[in-house]
């Protein structure tokens, strides 16, 4: 049986890049023969310096948005990365096994750092995310395409504790979606898709209504031409809305541009747009019929399985390390 373990940031509302990119992935996980771990990592969202007052609020929400996408809880576990303060100790104890030059090199922390000024924070991030998936001892890791970097840089800190202290941890991988692993704004399709996008026109967020997603949509930006074809470079927008009907219908980018090659970019907007409300509403009927207490009850006994395992694994290293 294999560990999964993912995360995600409780930064804001949950939008269409994480379904497409991992939740997608995790529900798909969760319904086979795994071991599942999905963690709030609420501690790498301190990055950000969020209002304090939202986090209560944006953490149970995150929850409930998983748990309505269809996570199956009898193999799950879902809980709030600061409250296992393993995972903290444990990125202590990595940072001895990670180059700053790495750090430094890592794309998330260039554009971050010109964003929100360099933090050792930002810096260390990819730290606290290692020891996030192998406090677990994690075997798969089911994350966006922007994720990537700081999978591998994982794989070499548990490399390299593994060659210099004892064989503990498996090496990691990293688990994709079928698409759409890279979401693009749809304003701006040269930057992806995020909670904290300045102009949210360019994100769909999870309980948007039929009427926002499809005014999204149609204001979505494309290019002067009128051909649906997948072209990264060239066509970022359309590229982007072909990746997102081809992940939800699951078919491939030429099978779209087939199904769409007598239509207009107005008419495929539309398309895109009912697709993507069929997608969200059920998902956000069924967060809307969760009960608070329920969850809060139940992240309780979960926290204590996330606990348990952590501990064992904090055990496993002290021990190597004579401490
Ligand atoms: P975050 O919201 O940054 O905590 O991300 C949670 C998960 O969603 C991670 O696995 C990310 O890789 C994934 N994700 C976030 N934004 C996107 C996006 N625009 N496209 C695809 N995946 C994304
Ligand atoms: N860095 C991830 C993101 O921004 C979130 C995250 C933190 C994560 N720890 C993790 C994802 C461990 C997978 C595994 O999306």
């Amino acid at each position: 049986m294999k560990t999964v373990f993912s995360g995600i940031q409780p930064t804001g509302k949950v939008h269409l890049g994480n379904f497409l990119g991992a939740i997608n992935n995790w529900v798909e996980m969760s319904n086979g023969k795994n071991k599942n771990y999905f963690c709030v990592v609420d501690l790498h969202s301190l990055t950000t310096h969020p209002d304090p007052k939202d986090m209560d609020e944006n953490i149970l929400s995150t929850v409930k948005v998983l748990i309505a996408a269809g996570i199956n809880l009898d193999n799950s576990t879902i809980y709030v990365q600061s409250k296992v303060s393993e995972h903290a100790q444990l990125s202590w104890i990595l940072s001895n096994f990670c180059q700053i030059g790495d750090l430094q090199r890592m794309t998330q922390f260039k554009e971050k750092s010109s964003e929100l000024g360099s933090h050792a924070g930002i810096l260390t991030y990819p730290i606290l995310m290692a020891s996030d998936i192998l406090i677990h001892k994690a075997h798969e890791v089911p994350v966006g395409d922007d994720q990537t970097q700081h999978l591998e840089l994982t794989r070499n800190i548990a490399e390299r504790f593994n060659n210099k202290y004892g064989v503990i941890f498996p090496i990691p991988d990293k688990t994709s979606g079928k698409v759409g692993a890279r979401l693009m704004s749809l304003r701006h399709p040269e930057n992806k898709m995020s909670k904290s996008a300045d102009d949210i026109n360019g994100t769909i967020y999870f309980d948007d209504s039929k009427d926002d997603i499809m005014k999204k949509f149609k204001s979505s930006v494309t290019d002067s031409e009128d051909e649906i074809r997948y072209d990264l470079d060239k066509k970022a927008g359309i590229s982007n809305l072909i990746d997102i009907y081809s992940s939800i219908q699951d078919i491939s980018h030429k099978e779209v541009e087939k199904k769409f090659s007598s239509s207009k970019y107005g008419e495929f907007k539309m398309e895109v747009g009912e697709v993507v409300a069929n997608y969200i509403h059920p998902i956000f009927s069924n967060y809307d019929s969760l009960s608070d207490k329920e969850i809060l009850s139940l992240m309780k006994t979960n926290l204590e399985i996330a606990k348990s395992s952590a501990k064992k694994t904090m055990e496993e290293v002290n021990s190597l390390l004579g401490i």
